[in-house]
């Protein structure tokens, strides 16, 4: 059985799928492993630390041609490549409208899987690329903020008088956006936090925040876990809690999404303007259209004298830490994939979790 890993082609990311400590963890399960030349240059690993821990290192085009399975963290440029008859594709996050990857997918008869398609159940927990990189985006967002804020985050009482902590409101409490209220938390900040899910406030006060909360009847929250589109009447109440909120905090870190839908603007003009000069507004969800007005894509802008930060990619700025996680994330999922007692490739298609990621 072969494996190739190949390199990502995108200027704003820098992460890998497989570091080279899980080089051996992957021979183990019974792959030759093959891995692009220059793989993780953004990571600064050079391919020698990948053939000593066992890898061999080749040309793209060669690591196509023969690998039984193909893993990649995004499926974007992957339909120039000539693949192997019945390969299998693994990406990180696939995105269904890559219309010359389906259509590379029919001629080659190929195998497809994007784990951002994982069921959110306890099973899939291990390989769920969305929450491993999603709690570091959560982290990362609130040292971006700290970074950028000119004041200190915790209460400091001195000889010289006392310094006030620094007011965080974190908007959606999924994982990142919990990830951010206890790293916000640890870093002494008061921090608030809001969701349409009503089971989100248990998990807010569990890490020490308060709960904002619009008053409704309405359940937001699908059977699945995940948000649903709110009603104008909702989003009329939200809108008049966000006025009163955000325009006392010093931070707000926004990361509230609708599975398959663009992400609501939660953060409206009027809003951003009533921010103090100098206070640090983070939008986790430009890539899906922004939670905040004026925020920009992979931008810092600064509207009267508030900062707010556009990242698209969040976890590729923890390269290293998110590059770990993926690779212990498609470890787990290889292990679905592989019959022990043939060592050889097997797929369940009647497993839950193989059905959810299938493309
Ligand atoms: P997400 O990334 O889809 O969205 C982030 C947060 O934004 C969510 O908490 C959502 O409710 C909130 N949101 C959406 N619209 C909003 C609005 N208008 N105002 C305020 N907040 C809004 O969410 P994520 O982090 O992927 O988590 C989704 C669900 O999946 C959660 O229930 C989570 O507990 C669950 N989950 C389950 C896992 C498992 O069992 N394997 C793993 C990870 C998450």
């Amino acid at each position: 059985m072969i494996i190739g890993f190949l390199k990502e082609n995108d200027e704003f990311e820098t992460r890998s799928m497989l570091l080279p400590e899980h080089v051996s963890q992957i021979s183990k399960i019974g792959f030759k492993i093959l891995v692009e030349n220059k793989y993780a240059e953004k990571l600064n690993l050079k391919d020698d630390l990948y053939s000593d821990a066992g890898a061999e290192i080749k040309l793209s085009n060669d690591i196509a041609s023969i690998s039984d399975i193909i893993v990649k963290i995004s499926g974007k440029d992957l339909g120039s490549y000539d693949f192997k008859s019945g390969a299998i594709i693994i990406t990180g996050f696939f995105d269904k409208d890559n219309k010359e990857l389906l259509k590379v997918k029919n001629d080659k008869k190929l195998e497809m899987f994007g784990l951002n398609y994982l069921p959110r159940i306890t099973r899939a927990q291990a390989m769920d690329v969305l929450s491993s990189q999603s709690n570091l985006a959560g982290y990362k967002a609130v040292i971006d903020t700290a970074y950028e804020f000119s004041k200190a985050l915790p209460m400091m009482m001195t000889a010289a008088g006392t310094i006030t902590p620094a007011k965080y409101f974190i908007v959606g409490a999924g994982v990142a956006g919990l990830q951010a209220i206890a790293t916000a938390k640890r870093l002494g900040a008061v921090v608030s936090a809001t969701d349409v899910r009503a089971a989100s406030k248990e998990q807010v006060e569990s890490l020490g925040a308060k709960f904002v909360f619009v008053e409704s009847d309405e359940n937001l929250e699908t059977q699945g876990g995940y948000a649903k589109e709110a009603t104008e009447e909702y989003k009329k109440k939200q809108e008049d809690l966000m006025k009163k909120t955000v325009k006392n905090q010093d931070v707000v870190i926004t990361t509230a999404l609708i599975p398959g839908k663009k992400a609501p603007l939660i953060i409206n003009e009027e809003m951003v303007l009533s921010m103090k000069p100098g206070s640090i507004i983070c939008d986790l969800a430009t890539s899906q259209g922004g939670n905040v007005a004026f925020s920009e894509r992979d931008k810092i802008v600064e509207k009267n004298g508030v900062k707010i930060i556009g990242y698209s990619n969040y976890a590729s700025r923890t390269a290293h830490s998110a590059s770990g996680l993926l690779a212990k994330n498609i470890i787990n999922f290889l292990s679905l994939l592989i019959d022990k007692e043939s060592n050889s490739i097997k797929v369940d298609y009647g497993d839950e979790i193989i059905k959810g990621v299938r493309i």
